[in-house]
Formats: structure tokens, sequence, C-alpha cells
């Protein structure tokens, strides 16, 4: 851990819509064409404005498990994580890894851009189908096992589901 990494963030849960989120960057939950969708993926795209996919076309998409930062155009954010994470075959398909490897790498891209404060919806829980307990432990877990320079994680929750899920990941 070099010395400018803080052991590991403050843990913050949140409801609500991430897009109006005030933090450095904010992860989007994408698909490997980076091209936009429905869930938390559509609302970014509608709040960053045309912009944001305009880039994003030149990016040549982003592999499951990996992620890549965009500027946050129309958003608060100065940042846009995006990344892909794995649909849910039922478990044995590297799914928990690929899950853990998406919170990871948009740790090290905030790391790289120096952002302080960053803001996770619950990757993988909506229409890819990660049933949300083990996803939300998977990502409490890894945040608090990755070597960061980023003070403040925030996960925002659009349902009660998953804030009760995450309440008990922090617990652990
Ligand atoms: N703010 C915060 N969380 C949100 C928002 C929002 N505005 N909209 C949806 N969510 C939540 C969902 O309720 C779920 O808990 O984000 C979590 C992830 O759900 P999805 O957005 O469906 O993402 P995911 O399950 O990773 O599926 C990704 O869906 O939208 C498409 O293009 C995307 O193909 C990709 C797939």
């Amino acid at each position: 851990m070099s010395s400018d990494q803080s052991p590991s963030p403050r843990l913050e849960l949140a409801v609500g819509d991430i897009t109006t989120e005030q933090v450095d960057a904010i992860v989007n939950a994408a698909n490997e064409t980076l091209l936009g969708g429905g869930g938390v993926d559509g609302a970014i795209h509608r709040a960053a404005g045309p912009d944001l996919l305009a880039h994003c076309r030149t990016l040549g998409g982003c592999p499951t498990g990996q992620a890549k930062i965009t500027p946050g155009f129309g958003l608060a954010a100065r940042w846009v994580i995006h990344t892909v994470g794995p649909i849910w075959h039922g478990g044995d398909q590297q799914e928990p890894e690929l899950l853990a490897s998406c919170y990871r790498r948009s740790l090290a891209l905030a790391d790289e851009v120096g952002a302080r404060s960053v803001a996770f919806p619950a990757i993988s829980t909506g229409v890819y189908g990660y049933p949300i307990p083990p996803a939300t432990q998977i990502a409490v877990d890894t945040v608090r096992s990755t070597p960061t320079a980023v003070e403040l994680v925030r996960f925002v929750c659009f349902n009660d589901e998953t804030m009760s899920a995450y309440t008990t990941a922090l617990a652990d």
C-alpha cells in the first residue's frame, strides 16, 4: 500500500438516484457495449446527456469484470466509472470473482484520476439477476479489502431490499 492510500474508505449507505450524488465519481452498471441500456445505465446516460454516449462510442466496449472511466458531462459527478457486472447464471461461472473485480477495478480507476469519493449502485442485482444478499456482501468485502486512496464509498440503494442487504453486509 503506497503512503497516499488510506487504510480503507469510509463506507456509507444512501437510498435514491445515483445520478444526483455529489461525489467525485459515480459508478455505472453498464453492459459490454458501453452504449447504454436500462436501469442505472439508462438513468446515468439521461442525466449526463448525449455527450456521454458519444464519448462511450470511442471506447470500444468493456469486458465483464473490467471498468472504463469517462467525464461526467451533465452530471454533478466529475467522472463516471463504467463497469460491467456478471450476468447471474447460478454462481458457478466465476460470477463472484467477476463481481468483486468490478469493485476493485472501479477503485483503481478512481485512484488513477484522484477521485476521493465514489458512489456505487448495486452492480448486477437488477437486470443481470445477481441475488442481492451475496452481491452486497461481495461489494462491502471487496471495498474493505482493496487498498485505495478513495476516502468515501457510498452504496446507493434504489429499493429497501438492497438497503437492508447492505445493512446486513456492513454489520458482518
Ligand atoms: N440509481 C441507483 N440505483 C439504481 C438506479 C438509479 N437511478 N436505477 C436502477 N438502480 C439499481 C437497481 O435497482 C439495481 O439495484 O441499480 C442496481 C443495478 O441494476 P441494473 O441497473 O439493472 O444493472 P445490472 O443488474 O448490473 O444490469 C446491467 O442492465 O441497464 C442495463 O445496460 C445495462 O445491460 C446492462 C444491464
